[in-house]
């Protein structure tokens, strides 16, 4: 490991520390100049401005004005005010040497009711990206990122079969508008909150709590998704085209069979219930025995067209959860202690990510080539005579990307990284007080504040850069 620094500082150009509590070892794949570095937000998350240009309203909108639904009854309304201040991001993201971006586009900023484009809204989209382009920032789009238009939503959102079709005709729109702006398009952002927080236990807008409801909504999202990619095709032939997933790790409270059972069955419910369809063109079976009787309408085709071809597949991890069996079909938490856990309580758990990546390396044969969108902890960060020593987040960042580093090095096909968040930011139920960045915000100012953290980060691209011309 990391720790014989005489070793390591052999390979390393000689203003790099060993004892910098960031850098990669030599042999990180990390060092490799083709491996992407880069920071993701998301639009509700961060541009504010929700009534400005057109925009409509979200399902967003509407639920974080419902009391007691996002803590302290915040709303994104104005979060980082990026709508304005994105100039300044993006000259802040190209001083970090950041190579990769990757944002969201907001539907109900960029389309109207009866589908016609918003001009300005798409304007929007357009300088960024062109911004970001100028920068040799490598940009990477999602379409959707839980922000569907509220119009939609009176019409029944996720659980109507027609909301699939409106979202491929606002991917055509978007693709055809902004084509060569963008290096990857990601149709979804992690179906699996849409569906499951939005419509199964209702701590996400829409907040509708109904597992047969969880089930369509997913069914109709990821319709939604393979419907998009032949069209993402045709409009931007150039880019490349996949979808983002979060995952989760389940591990067993006890050797027994049962609890074996359960850590397996939590991973079906958080991970099979999107990979096999994509990448198997089924629904795994076992989510049934887990949710009886909550098997969605699935229509002739649709298998085959969730099941389209990936030309990459994005990976957002966070913690494990430890799992027992419930003492019927089912799993329950086990909340362990003594473990390193963040603000939002979510254990610190790097090996998770390794080890789901090599197992989807061996349950998917035609596993596409995989990015990180996006991986980070949130600390109650404070700025201190300027200052922010996010220490707990540095060393996150570390052991996951040692993980990564792992999995690439055990044969997976690893091409990126993106770090949650490139700022502080609105955390969906959770409001403000989660921070997420590696960049501060003071939300009574918008004024940013460079964490530590992302100094380290700079510094090692900065390092790698100039390992590459010597
Ligand atoms: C993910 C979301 C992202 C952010 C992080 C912490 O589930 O995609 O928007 O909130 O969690």
């Amino acid at each position: 490991m990391a720790n014989d620094a005489s070793a390591v500082s052999d390979a390393l150009p000689p203003h790099v520390s060993p004892a910098d509590p960031f850098t990669p070892p030599a042999d990180s794949a990390l060092w490799r100049r083709d491996f992407l570095l880069g920071a993701a937000t998301a639009a509700y998350q961060i541009e504010g401005a929700v009534d400005e240009d057109g925009r409509l309203p979200s399902i967003w909108d509407t639920f974080s004005a419902l009391p007691g639904k996002v803590l302290a009854g915040d709303t994104g309304a104005v979060a980082c005010d990026h709508y304005h201040r994105w100039e300044q991001d993006v000259d802040m993201l190209a001083g970090l040497g950041l190579e990769g971006y990757r944002l969201s586009i907001a539907w109900p900023r960029v389309m109207d009711e009866a589908g016609s484009p918003n001009r300005k809204g798409l304007d929007f989209y357009r300088r960024l990206l062109t911004r970001l382009k100028e920068k040799g920032i490598a940009t990477f789009v999602t379409l959707y990122h839980w922000d569907l238009p509220q119009h939609l939503e009176a019409r029944g959102g996720w659980l109507n079969r027609e909301t699939a079709y409106r979202f491929a005709d606002y991917a055509g729109l978007v693709s055809r508008e902004l084509s060569g702006l963008v290096d990857a398009w990601a149709t979804l952002n992690e179906p699996w909150c849409s569906a499951y927080l939005g419509y199964g236990n209702g701590h996400h807008a829409p907040g509708l709590a109904d597992g047969r409801y969880a089930t369509q909504a997913m069914h109709h999202l990821l319709l939604a998704h393979g419907l998009a990619m032949p069209v993402l095709r045709t409009n931007d032939p150039a880019s490349r085209k996949g979808i983002v997933a979060n995952i989760g790790r389940g591990t067993a409270n006890s050797d027994s069979a049962a609890d074996r059972r359960a850590a397996h069955l939590f991973e079906v419910q958080h991970n099979a219930w999107i990979l096999d369809p994509l990448l198997k063109g089924a629904y795994p079976q076992d989510l049934w025995e887990l949710w009886p009787g909550t098997e969605p309408l699935v229509l002739e085709g649709d298998m085959q067209t969730i099941a389209a071809p990936l030309d990459f597949l994005g990976i957002n991890y966070y913690f494990r959860t430890q799992v027992e069996s419930d003492g019927a079909h089912g799993f329950r938490e086990v909340l362990l202690e003594g473990v390193e856990r963040t603000q939002m309580g979510w254990e610190v758990f790097p090996d998770g990510l390794r080890d789901l990546l090599i197992g989807f390396r061996h349950t998917y044969a035609n596993l596409p080539p995989v990015y990180i969108t996006e991986n980070g902890m949130a600390s109650d960060d404070k700025v201190i005579d300027g200052r922010v020593d996010d220490t707990q987040r540095i060393a996150f960042l570390k052991r996951h990307l040692a993980a990564v580093d792992q999995a690439i090095k055990a044969g997976v096909d690893i091409r990126g990284y993106f770090l949650w968040s490139l700022m502080d930011n609105f955390e969906w139920a959770f409001g403000y007080e989660r921070r997420f960045g590696i960049v501060h915000v003071d939300y009574s100012t918008q004024q940013r504040t460079i964490k530590r953290s992302a100094e380290l980060v700079a510094k090692f691209l900065e390092e790698r850069r100039t390992k590459e011309t010597t």
